[in-house]
This record gives C-alpha cells, sequence and structure tokens, in this order.
C-alpha cells in the first residue's frame, strides 16, 4: 500500500468513511476512526456517512434502525465532526451506492471475496447460514468509497483488507474499461496506537461491539463510574511495565492498555512506557482511568444532549444527504455510460 494519493489525484484529495449503526460505539471505534475524522476533516474535503445498508447484513430490528442512525450522528457530532465542513449522511440517502456495488459484483471475482477475513469471523461455522449480503459486504464498502472518488479512508486496522479489495476492484474496473485513473486507487489511513484496540478482557480480541461482555469495552456512552470501574477490572498481567516496546510484545493485555493510554493522550506509546516504566498497573490504571474520564465523560454526555433534539440531527442528515447524492451522481452516469448500459 502507498502512503501517498495517486500523483492526478493530488490536490483533490477527499475522504470517505462509515461506521455501521449496529450497537454502541466504544474505544476502539474512537480511536480507530472517528478521532481521524476530527482530525482530518481539516485537510480534506470529508464524507462520513451511517452504514445503515451494511448493517443489514446481519438481522437488524426494524423499528429501531432509524434511531441506531441517529444514535451515531450524534457521536460524530459529539466527537467533534462538524457538518458545517464535513458531509453527514445516511448510506441509504445515496441510491448510487447500492448500483455502483452491482456493477462492482461483476467486476470482483469470487476468489477475492473468498479471502475476506472479517466474512470468515463474522459467518463462524455456519457460513452457508450467513447473508448473501455479508459476503459481498466489502463489495458494497467499494462501492461508497468510489462512488464519491475517495482518496483516503480513515479505519481500524480490521479494515485494511476490505481497503485493498476496494484498490482491486478500481483497478479492475479501469483496467476492464480501458479508463486509466478513472477511479482513484484509494489509500487507508491506519497507522497510530489507536489503530487497533483490543477486549479489556482479553488482549488477543479485538474490543468490538458484539462481544457479550460489556467490560470488554468502553462505550463511547458510558459515565465516570463505568468508565473508571472497566479500567479497573482490565485483564492485566503481575509485572511492572517495562521501558521498551519490545519487552511488551509477549503480553498482549499490558500492550493494549499503554496503546489506549498513548491514543487517548496523543503521543506514542514509547512516551507513555518513558512515563510509567518500572510501575505496575496498580499506579498505571488509575491515572488511565482518569484519562480515559476526561476525554470519554464529555463525549457521552454530549451524545445525550444531542440525541434529546432529534429534529437538528435529521437536518444534518437531510444535508448530507444532499450533498452526497449530487456528489456521487456524475460518477454513477459516467459508470453507466462506460459499462454500456441502456438507462443512464
Ligand atoms: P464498523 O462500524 O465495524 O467500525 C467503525 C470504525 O471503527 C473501527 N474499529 C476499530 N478500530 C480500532 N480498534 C477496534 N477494536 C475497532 N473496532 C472497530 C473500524 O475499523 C471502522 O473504521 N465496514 C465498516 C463500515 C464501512 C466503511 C465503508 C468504512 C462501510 N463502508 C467505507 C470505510 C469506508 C465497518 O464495519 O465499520
Amino acid at each position: 500500500m502507498t502512503d501517498e494519493a495517486p500523483a492526478a489525484y493530488v490536490g483533490q484529495k477527499r475522504i470517505v468513511s462509515g461506521v455501521q449503526p449496529t450497537g454502541d460505539l466504544h474505544l476502539g471505534n474512537y480511536l480507530g476512526a472517528l478521532i481521524k475524522f476530527v482530525r482530518m476533516q481539516h485537510e480534506m474535503e470529508t464524507f462520513i456517512f451511517v452504514a445503515d445498508l451494511h448493517a443489514l447484513t446481519e438481522w437488524q430490528d426494524p423499528a429501531k434502525l432509524k434511531d441506531q442512525v441517529r444514535e451515531i450522528v450524534a457521536a460524530f457530532l459529539a466527537v467533534g465532526v462538524d457538518p458545517k465542513i464535513a458531509t453527514i449522511f445516511a448510506q441509504s440517502s445515496v441510491p448510487a451506492h447500492a448500483e455502483l456495488a452491482w456493477i462492482f459484483n461483476c467486476v470482483a471475482r469470487l476468489g477475492w471475496l473468498d479471502r475476506m477475513t472479517q466474512f470468515k469471523d463474522k459467518a463462524g461455522k455456519h457460513k452457508e447460514r450467513s447473508s448473501v449480503g455479508l459476503y459481498t459486504y466489502p463489495v458494497l464498502q467499494a462501492a461508497d468509497i468510489l462512488a464519491h472518488k475517495a482518496t483516503h479512508v480513515p479505519v481500524g486496522e480490521d479494515q485494511r483488507q476490505h481497503l485493498e479489495l476496494t484498490r482491486d476492484i478500481a483497478a479492475k474496473f479501469n483496467h476492464d474499461f480501458d479508463r486509466p485513473g478513472f477511479f482513484p486507487l484509494a489509500e487507508a489511513v491506519v497507522q497510530g496506537p489507536g489503530a487497533r484496540i483490543m477486549s479489556l478482557r482479553d488482549g488477543k480480541v479485538k474490543m468490538s461491539k458484539s462481544d457479550p461482555s460489556d467490560y470488554s469495552r468502553i462505550n463511547l456512552t458510558d459515565d465516570a463510574e463505568a468508565i473508571s470501574q472497566k479500567v479497573r477490572k482490565a485483564r492485566t498481567d503481575a509485572e511492572p511495565l517495562p521501558d521498551n516496546l519490545e519487552a511488551l510484545k509477549a503480553r498482549p493485555e499490558a500492550e493494549n492498555l499503554v496503546g489506549v493510554y498513548a491514543a487517548l493522550s496523543g503521543v506514542t506509546a514509547e512516551v507513555v512506557l518513558k512515563e510509567f516504566a518500572g510501575q505496575g498497573f496498580g499506579a498505571f490504571k488509575p491515572k488511565l482511568a482518569d484519562l480515559a474520564v476526561s476525554v470519554m465523560g464529555p463525549i457521552g454526555a454530549e451524545m445525550r444532549r444531542l440525541l434529546a433534539d432529534k429534529g437538528e440531527i435529521d437536518r444534518i442528515l437531510a444535508a448530507g444527504g444532499e450533498k452526497a447524492r449530487d456528489t456521487a451522481a456524475p460518477t454513477l452516469a459516467e459508470v453507466k455510460k462506460i459499462v454500456g448500459y441502456w438507462a443512464g
């Protein structure tokens, strides 16, 4: 994966990223994705959406889905995504995503999708009972990104493989239809200590909305008491913290908490180790709890305030949907011409 956007697109950089409305957002979503949206919205044109089409790949209660979408928007706003700078929309309000996904279904190869580890993880042992949508999920993700010709996609580490597939689809489309450079090869923006936050109960599995234990994650809506309790109860080991990263490699829980501290305070893990080397978790955890409460506490409070006025969120989604439809329309019209559709 290159570090820079392809030369042809320098000067018109654009971010697209999405979050599924499938449960409470947590510290992993915040550090892996949301804080990057906030930072990058000042650097590039930014489109952030709630992936309600993707949510349907697993059963969702229709009566609750709209409120789940609003909650994600409240989280975007509470962490500092500014609707005056960034376009915030619901995926279902831009039909171009689904239309382009069909064409990409015919570009992507079965063998490429067979390699997707997220499908294997989510489908588990009974893949024949999974929805077809869950299998083609990454194709829709490619359409989300390419409908807006994004050059940069800020995401957590778990999405890296989907971004590689997006690049493969873009390159194959450009090649098959002899349109070099039509779709940009979007770059995943994954770097940083927050790229892969692990469960607080097991440092070997990622923090996830679907983990049955609420103690495995810090939710964006948790209050100060819940946050400190979860940090206090986080699994650790009995050793003091070392003075170098190498020594953390065999200690996944310790490595994770140091990474969380680093990401929350905006420094590297090395800097954290410099401060805490030689100290045990009895000293480290209270400091981490205070830090987590000071960063996360206000976000939950702001989300609750925002959700009390659904009208404002709905207005932001309506305006964002209109803007995103306008941005995607010329690309989709051109794609239809390129592939030779009867109706344009
Ligand atoms: P979703 O809703 O599962 O997660 C939203 C974002 O949070 C990141 N993330 C994490 N980062 C660090 N540590 C963790 N433990 C952790 N858990 C989740 C995810 O990487 C993601 O950035 N497929 C996407 C949604 C999507 C999308 C897109 C993203 C649909 N279309 C187009 C980018 C571009 C997903 O399921 O994210």
